[in-house]
C-alpha cells in the first residue's frame, strides 16, 4: 500500500516535470499576511507581462478563498477537456489563461472545507493535469503564510524560479514579510524581490499621497535583509474598482501611479535590468519573449550569493 502511494506520487511528479519544463519562469507570489494584495499584484503583472508579449497563465493556489478569476473578469467559466484527463486553463486573452478551483465550485459561496492532505493534492493535481502548452511565465498566487500551499508549490517544483514578496509598508506587515523572506530562504528558492503595495493612499479628489500604512517598510526591510526590492505600488481606489469589476488595469495608462508602478516592476521582471550589488534579477536568465539579459551583475553581486547560497 505505502509503495503504491510512493509510485502515485512519484507519477505525479513525473507529470509535474514534463509540464514544467514547457514553461520559461514559474514565480510564487506570497506574503505573510493577508489581504496586502498578492492577487492584485499577480493579476496586473499577468496583464504588463502578457502586455509585452509573453505568453503567461497564472494559477490560484487559494483554495479558500479564489479571487483570481473575479479580478480577471472569468468568474462563472467552468473547467474543460479535451482528453477527459487534463484540464484547459481558461482564456483571459489570447495570451493570458488562468486555472482556479473557483471553476470547479457550483457555488461560489460554498465554502472549501479542506484539510492540508486535501489541499495538497489539489494543487499537485493542477500542477501535473493543467493544459498550459508552452508558457513564458507561469505566476502563482497563494493565500497569506507559509504553510500547506507555499510548501507544495515549493517541493512540487523544484526549479521553481523564484517568490515574490508582497507586503504593505507598516510594521505588523513586514513583521509576516520577514517570516516569508526566511520561508524563501529555508526552502533555497531565489527571492526575485518584495513589493510595497499600498504604499500611500492617492486621493482621488485631489491627487495627494496621504501614507495612511506608512511608507517605506519594505525597502527598509530589503536593505536590512539584502533581498531586492522591486517597487512601491499605491493604493487607488480607480485600481480597487477595477478589479471588483474585473477590469484590465494595464490600459488606464501611466497617468495612474499604480499602474506605472506595476508596469515597471513587470519591466525590472521582464528584462532582468535591475542588478545591482542590492538588487539582482540576472539570476532570471534571458526571458523567452522579450530578450535583454542584465550584463553587469556579477557572482560576487551579495543579493545573489544571499539567494542562491
Ligand atoms: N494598490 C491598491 N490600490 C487599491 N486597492 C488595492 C490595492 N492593492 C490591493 N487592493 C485591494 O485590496 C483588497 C485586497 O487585495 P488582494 O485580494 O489582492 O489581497 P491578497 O493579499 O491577495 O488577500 P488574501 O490574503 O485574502 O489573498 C482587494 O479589494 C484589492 O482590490
Ligand atoms: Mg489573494
Amino acid at each position: 500500500m505505502a509503495q503504491q502511494v510512493n509510485d502515485e506520487y512519484e507519477l505525479t511528479n513525473e507529470r509535474i516535470r514534463e509540464r514544467m519544463d514547457k514553461i520559461g519562469r514559474k514565480i510564487m507570489v506570497m506574503s505573510g499576511k493577508g489581504g496586502v494584495g498578492k492577487t492584485t499584484v499577480t493579476v496586473n503583472l499577468a496583464n504588463e507581462l502578457a502586455d509585452m508579449g509573453c505568453r503567461v497563465g497564472v494559477l490560484d493556489t487559494d483554495l479558500h478563498g479564489p479571487n483570481v478569476a473575479k479580478m480577471f473578469g472569468v468568474e462563472g467559466e467552468s473547467l474543460s477537456s479535451n482528453d477527459g484527463v487534463s484540464f484547459l486553463p481558461v482564456k483571459v486573452r489570447d495570451n493570458l489563461f488562468v486555472i482556479s478551483l473557483s471553476f470547479a465550485l457550483e457555488d461560489p459561496d460554498a465554502p472549501v472545507i479542506w484539510r492540508g492532505s486535501m489541499k495538497m493534492g489539489a494543487i499537485r493535481q493542477f500542477l501535473a493535469d493543467v493544459e498550459w502548452g508552452e508558457l513564458d511565465y507561469l505566476l502563482i498566487d497563494t493565500p497569506p503564510g507559509t504553510g500547506d500551499e507555499q510548501l507544495t508549490v515549493c517541493q512540487s517544483i523544484p526549479e521553481l524560479t523564484g517568490t515574490i514578496i508582497v507586503t504593505t509598508p507598516q510594521d505588523v506587515a513586514i513583521l509576516d514579510a520577514r517570516r516569508s523572506v526566511n520561508f524563501s530562504r529555508k526552502l533555497g528558492v531565489a527571492i526575485i524581490g518584495v513589493i510595497e503595495n499600498m504604499s500611500g493612499l492617492i486621493c482621488p479628489e485631489c491627487g495627494t499621497e496621504i501614507p495612511i500604512f506608512g511608507k517605506g517598510g519594505g525597502k527598509r526591510m530589503c536593505q536590512d535583509m539584502h533581498v531586492p526590492f522591486l517597487g512601491e505600488v499605491p493604493m487607488e481606489m480607480d485600481l480597487r474598482v477595477a478589479e471588483d469589476e474585473g477590469k484590465d488595469w494595464s490600459h488606464v495608462g501611466a497617468s495612474h501611479p499604480s499602474q506605472k508602478a506595476l508596469r515597471e516592476i513587470a519591466n525590472e521582471i521582464n528584462n532582468g535590468t535591475a542588478c545591482s550589488t542590492s538588487r539582482d534579477t540576472s539570476f532570471l536568465g534571458t526571458p523567452s519573449c522579450k530578450p535583454s539579459a542584465c550584463a553587469t551583475c556579477t557572482s560576487n553581486c551579495p543579493s545573489r550569493k544571499k539567494n542562491n547560497g
